[in-house]
């Protein structure tokens, strides 16, 4: 089983505390900042861009988990600023094609995910299992922060634990986003999720004081 990492859901942080929430991020060990880009045409809304990922770099070290919500992205990784420790995940109905994309990743050196949808069929990962390091299973509808989980998500995380593991790929890391409660993630975690995305399910709960016991809670509840 991997190891239990948490993806600190950016698009979530209230900008005039940035400095101080990635200070607590660091100190509390968060393994990636999830970086929600959104083109307002492949998703309804905007989301974090280019200059907020520069900003970003200039205050922190920790390695970016960048969710692509945007339409055709194998024509935006130029712009982006990958590095090779970063993760980056785009959409199977981002693109017609999805294997393409996946290729033009590949010089950036990053971990390559491919993000499915609450409704996307669990058979369409069988043919880029070679070409992925992890699945990005959305627990909800992109796009939005404070959603509620679309139920047979879970049921769907059990199918695709199942298909790895039927294919012999247990090297895959599946990342779950959206809703991700401490109790979403505990079960999550039995059904061999390994990447959490906390966003206002998880961390971004109350005051900045009380975020280093929010991570605290979460990771109890993943270990
Ligand atoms: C999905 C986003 C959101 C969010 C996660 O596109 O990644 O799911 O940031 O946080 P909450 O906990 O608000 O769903
Ligand atoms: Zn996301």
């Amino acid at each position: 089983m991997h190891k239990s990492e948490i993806s600190a859901s950016m698009m979530c942080s209230d900008l005039i505390d940035l400095k101080e929430t990635i200070r607590i991020f660091e100190e509390e060990g968060i393994e990636f900042l999830h970086i929600d880009m959104m083109d307002g045409n492949f998703v309804p809304n905007f989301g974090l861009g280019v200059d907020y990922v520069r900003g970003l770099r200039k205050l922190t070290q920790i390695p970016l988990d960048i969710h692509l919500m945007v339409k055709d992205p194998e024509y935006k990784f130029q712009w982006i600023g990958i590095q090779s420790s970063d993760t980056v995940s785009i959409h199977y109905e981002s693109t017609f094609q999805v294997q393409r994309a996946l290729d033009y990743l590949e010089p950036f050196g990053c971990k390559r995910f491919l993000a499915i949808n609450p409704a996307t069929p669990v058979s369409a990962l069988e043919e880029v299992l070679e070409y992925i390091d992890g699945i990005n299973l959305l627990m909800v509808n992109p796009g939005f922060a404070g959603q509620k989980i679309v139920p047979s998500t879970m049921r769907k995380a059990q199918k695709v634990a199942n298909l790895l593991k039927r294919e012999g790929k247990d090297n895959i890391i599946i990342e779950v986003d959206g809703n991700i409660t401490p109790e979403n993630a505990r079960k999550l975690r039995a059904i061999g999720a390994s990447r959490f995305v906390a966003g206002t399910s998880a961390i971004f709960k109350g005051e900045l004081n009380e975020y280093k016991q929010n991570i605290i809670t979460f990771r109890n509840n993943i270990e």
